[in-house]
């Protein structure tokens, strides 16, 4: 496996040095997320947040607004969390131990492994999605490898396995051999290293393995995101800690009966853009002249007032985007609303910002696309 690794194994920018720092944020973005999705994202991380004591002193919007597209916003905030802790209780420096590392918001028993092998070379073995899937076969495991029957097999296989010497490159090269030889599908057995012992492949089982975890039927969910507006200011909100993107900025958002969504006609992206171009040569820029404004439903309209306390009546509806969280099939309803009437809700959180300071504020994903759509509509009209 050293041999192989040692000629085929990745070169990617958080194998280049042993610093348990670097390895650490590499590890926490890998996390449900792919290698060439996190290089970019690294790279800008490391030059704004170059150390661990420069994390732990910085404004966690910044952190977050560092992080926005990647998703799963914990895993920001739990960095930012960890660095205070590595700076206040070990005086900057990570620990050398997997417990101790453990104990850090963010990090679980994969994570510490990692660290503890990929930085201190400690012989801690790994589990995670590639290793799960090589092991597994390896063993010929006949069992759901993420139940807890067969997690507890794995750990202790991958606890024995690992090289006492070399553990930093032995993980790197499961991980490696797990992701490019030993695929989900049809794997290339012959190029396998480890094809003489795999238990799998003897019994021309490497397809079957590992067995199936049953998939849960994605649920339809209908949202509107209200863009509410008063002059050149929109109404946002800090998402707080109990909530789906806590700490991220959102527009007015909440989920809504289908039946409302269908009563709102939302122009679809080939219509919109005939109509752009339509306006363009006819000079006009307001997205009134694009889209016509219409009533907005009673039940979002008393949505949007249960939030905010404000009242609003019509609405533009602007885009329609489809995407998933977790389990979650979402249409989200992009609407811009004007002429709010009434007063912000005391402790609502809702406050007025300019569209200059949303370009600062973190957002998600969606979020994003939507400021992005009316900062544009705003500089056409201009
Ligand atoms: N996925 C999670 N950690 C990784 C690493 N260190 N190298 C490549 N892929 C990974």
């Amino acid at each position: 496996m050293l041999r192989w690794y040692d000629q085929h194994g990745r070169q990617l920018p958080w194998r280049e040095s042993a610093d348990p720092y670097r390895i650490w944020i590499s590890e926490i973005m890998l996390q449900q997320t792919t290698v060439a999705a996190v290089v970019p994202y690294f790279e800008r991380f490391l030059e704004r947040f170059p150390d661990v004591r420069t994390l732990a002193a910085a404004d966690v919007e910044d952190v977050l607004r560092l992080w926005e597209g990647l998703g799963y916003y914990s895993r920001a905030r739990n960095l930012y969390k960890a660095a205070g802790e590595i700076v206040r209780q070990h005086n900057g420096e990570f620990p050398a131990d997997k417990d101790a590392l453990q104990a850090l918001p963010g990090i679980g028993p994969y994570t510490a492994a990692a660290i503890a092998s990929f930085a201190f070379n400690l012989p801690a073995g790994i589990l995670e999605a590639n290793t799960i899937r090589l092991y597994s076969r390896l063993i010929e495991l006949d069992i759901d490898p993420r139940g807890s029957k067969g997690q507890k097999t794995l750990w202790s296989f991958a606890d024995w396995a690992v090289a006492r010497k070399r553990a930093a490159d032995f993980n790197q090269a499961v991980m490696d051999i797990g992701s490019q030889v030993c695929t989900p599908t049809d794997p290339p057995c012959p190029k396998c290293p480890l094809m003489a012992s795999c238990k799998a492949y003897e019994a021309g089982r490497q397809n079957e393995i590992p067995l199936e975890k049953k998939k849960t039927a994605p649920t339809d969910v209908v949202e509107v995101s209200a863009a509410v507006r008063k002059g050149g200011q929109l109404l946002m909100r800090q998402r707080q800690d109990h909530e789906r993107w806590a700490g991220l900025w959102d527009f007015v958002r909440f989920e809504i009966d289908p039946a409302d969504g269908s009563r709102i006609p939302m122009p679809d992206s080939r219509a919109r853009r005939k109509e752009a171009e339509l306006r363009t040569q006819r000079g006009l820029f307001d997205a009134e002249e694009l889209m016509p404004r219409i009533s907005l439903p009673p039940a979002i309209a008393s949505g949007i007032e249960e939030q905010t306390g404000l009242l609003l009546q019509h609405c533009v509806p602007m885009k329609e985007i489809r995407h998933a969280v977790t389990r979650y099939r979402i249409r989200l309803l992009c609407l811009v609303c004007e002429s709010p009437s009434g007063r912000i809700k005391r402790g609502s959180g809702y406050r007025w910002c300019s569209l200059s300071e949303l370009q600062n504020l973190p957002l998600s994903t969606t979020g994003r696309q939507f400021a992005d759509l009316l900062l544009e509509s705003e500089t056409q009209k201009r």
